[in-house]
């Protein structure tokens, strides 16, 4: 797995800015795998700025990760929401090649729909992730098979907790999802990971250099051959290995140097 350790979080997300506009701008019909959360409110304010400057995201298509069970594409709290909020009315992108997972229909119905539209659009080009704090990708919450497809999972009380301050009262919230599989997300070509903060810091370490376990499901990314994260200095604060992989970004550094000079 290659990491970018970046002094700040702005920096942090302007670089996976730069690797989804250089897919976009590569292959103006890629197929981008993308996230939710608070870490990519910033990332998704920086793609609406790359649209402004010019770039069209009008043949790409796109998969979220996940949907709250029980929640309709209207409801201000669902992914839905959120993904036309932050960046789907904001640039020219086709809104019917915008798939998210259905959370009012059967959650079996959903999941096997959602693989179906995954196989008949993809594969997933660049799939962006976020890390939750106990190590989940998407809502694969530690105990999740490492060789999951799209299915509901019941929320860990961690990420209920993490969840209480969006909605109005417990009674509301969902406690299930419905989300890509590891093995879904794991399909991708390429897969970037965005982690801010010294809350990810544990996460972050048991991700790279803890054993592939359920416990942590992010560890499951150690087995795929094309991962990149990219982390500021308060979540990379507990990596063993820090000094070597800022050394082996220098490497990476100047050997895309010497191959853009020739
Ligand atoms: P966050 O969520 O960006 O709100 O921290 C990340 C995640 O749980 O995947």
């Amino acid at each position: 797995m290659r990491i970018i350790i970046c002094d700040t979080a702005a920096e942090a997300t302007e670089k996976v800015a730069g690797f989804i506009t250089d897919q976009i701008r590569a292959r103006p019909d890629s197929v981008l795998g993308l996230a939710t959360g608070g870490t990519m409110e910033r990332l998704y304010g920086r793609l609406q700025q790359a649209h402004r400057d010019g770039l069209s995201f009008a043949d790409v298509t796109t998969f979220n990760l996940d949907e709250y069970v029980g929640l309709p594409a209207d409801h201000p709290q669902s992914y839905a929401y959120y993904m036309r909020h932050f960046l789907f009315d904001h640039i020219d992108i086709d809104q019917d090649r915008c798939f998210i997972p259905d959370g009012t229909i059967h959650p079996f119905q959903a999941a096997a729909d959602y693989e179906t539209l995954i196989a008949d659009h993809g594969p997933i080009d660049l799939q962006l992730l976020g890390l939750g704090r106990n190590g989940h990708i998407g809502f694969n919450e530690p105990s999740s098979s490492l060789n999951s497809l799209t299915r509901e999972k019941a929320l860990s009380q961690d990420t209920l907790a993490a969840n209480r301050q969006y909605f109005d009262d417990d009674a509301n919230m969902p406690n299930s999802a419905i989300t890509m599989g590891i093995k879904t997300i794991c399909s991708a070509h390429q897969i970037v990971l965005l982690a801010l903060g010294a809350g990810k810091a544990q996460a972050v370490k048991r991700m790279m250099e803890g054993p592939v376990s359920t416990f942590c499901p992010a560890s499951a990314l150690q087995m795929h051959p094309n991962v990149i994260a990219v982390v500021d200095a308060d979540a990379a604060q507990l990596l063993e290995l820090k000094d070597h992989y800022m050394h082996e970004e220098r490497i990476q550094q100047m050997r895309e140097h010497s191959a853009g000079v020739v």
